[in-house]
């Protein structure tokens, strides 16, 4: 029911449906799930889903399967602020190992949890994110934070709503 998206929501869709010919606005898919995941703090729900597919025109198992399939959209409640740390050959050799810890005793949980207050979600140990040059690195909310220190990392976290 497309009642359960935004006025705000409906523009930014719209925005992006005009981008693809009329007939494809099912293109715009990925902008709508990543715009109504934004809106309700971070991850999106069943409902969300299915406003999503009813406002466009698809079927919702096609929408669940972009969903599931895009490492930036959660389908599971998590913490606003999503962090990952890469934990890769060049991010280690520089300390990778030593940041994790530092941010799983910061935050009091184990990666893949989200912190209780509901303030920050960390998601998981990446494999490379093509910031090698700038080792150890994590993305915060999608943004590259780099040469990180426990102290930066503290400066970083701590600027966040
Ligand atoms: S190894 Fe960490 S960004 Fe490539």
């Amino acid at each position: 029911m497309s009642n359960n998206l935004s006025e705000h929501a409906k523009e930014v869709i719209g925005h992006w449906i005009k981008k693809y010919p009329a007939d494809r606005k099912q293109s715009a898919v990925l902008a709508a799930l990543r715009e109504v995941q934004h809106e309700n703090r971070g991850y999106l729900t069943v409902e969300l889903m299915d406003a999503v597919a009813d406002y466009l025109g698809m079927s919702r198992i096609a929408v669940y399967e972009v969903a599931s399939f895009y490492s930036m959209l959660e389908t599971r409640p998590c913490g606003r602020h999503s962090i990952s740390v890469c934990t890769n050959v060049s991010c280690m050799l520089t300390g990778a190992d030593e940041i994790v810890a530092h941010l799983e005793k910061k935050l009091s949980i184990r990666t893949g949890e989200s912190t209780k207050d509901g303030r920050y979600y960390l998601k998981c140990e990446e494999e490379c994110l093509a910031a090698c040059c700038g080792g150890p690195m994590m993305m915060v909310d999608h943004i590259y934070h780099e040469k990180l220190t426990p102290a930066k990392v503290d400066a970083i976290l701590d600027k966040l709503d």
